[in-house]
């Protein structure tokens, strides 16, 4: 059977969404699209012109100068700003916050709508980001919403800053977290929030496999449902 769907995950930082979203696409064979990734590019390219997270007029006129392509979607989604792989730059507490007041301007998502829909156009994709099932997917097949306290969130993001010899305070972190959370999901413009059709999983106390698994699940009703 080749079923060749479009999953979509969403949920804020740290609730574990790249780590179950790429073993998720491994454990189907699909392609794994990190879209945060596509937003972190756009915050490097305004971190480097010097602008202040504030000016959405300029983000947006720049933004509108600026080529965001996907070079790779072999578990890492390789991220061409301008034609250069800036992969390797986006994961840094800075560039995470200037992500998050970057993609609350409009025609910053409306660049990036076209990059991501292009991707999934042959199916077989687990997509992972605020607004995937929301705006980006609507008519995904599977949808999942992933949450955790923000305690565990904040812990997650500190081990894996660690992992990447970022040295920060965990009470820091878990600040940061929840202030990056509250800016997505009260800006006006495809705020995170699950979708109607969305499966909510709190992964709260549950290992990464545990939530795999629910997934895998979920995936296969809906197949038995379509049979
Ligand atoms: O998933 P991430 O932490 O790499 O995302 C970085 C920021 O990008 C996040 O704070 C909000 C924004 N983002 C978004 O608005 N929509 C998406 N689909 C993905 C990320």
């Amino acid at each position: 059977m080749t079923r060749r769907y479009v999953v979509t995950v969403d949920g804020p930082a740290g609730s574990g969404k790249s780590t179950v979203s790429r073993l998720l696409a491994r454990e189907l064979a699909y392609v794994y699209l990190d879209t945060g990734a596509l937003y972190r590019a756009v915050a490097l390219k305004v971190s480097r012109s010097g602008l202040a997270a504030g000016d959405r007029a300029g983000i947006a006129a720049l933004c509108g100068e600026t080529t965001v392509t996907i070079a790779g979607l072999d578990g890492v989604t390789r991220v061409l700003l301008d034609g250069a792989d800036v992969t390797e730059l986006l994961r840094t507490p800075e560039i995470s916050m200037l992500a998050s007041a970057v993609s609350a301007v409009p025609e910053v998502r409306q660049r990036l709508l076209a990059v991501q829909r292009e991707a999934a156009l042959t199916g077989g994709i687990v997509a992972e980001g605020r607004d995937m099932g929301t705006v980006v997917f609507p008519g995904a097949d599977v949808k999942f919403f992933l949450t955790a306290g923000p305690e565990e969130r904040g812990r997650r993001r500190w081990l894996e800053l660690r992992e990447r010899g970022h040295e920060a305070g965990l009470g820091e972190v878990i600040e940061d977290v929840v202030r990056r959370d509250h800016q997505d999901s009260e800006r006006e413009i495809a705020p995170l929030r699950p979708a109607e059709d969305g499966i909510v999983i709190d992964s709260t106390g549950k290992t990464v496999e545990q939530v795999v698994d629910e997934m895998l699940r979920a995936i296969k009703d809906k197949e038995n449902r379509v049979l």
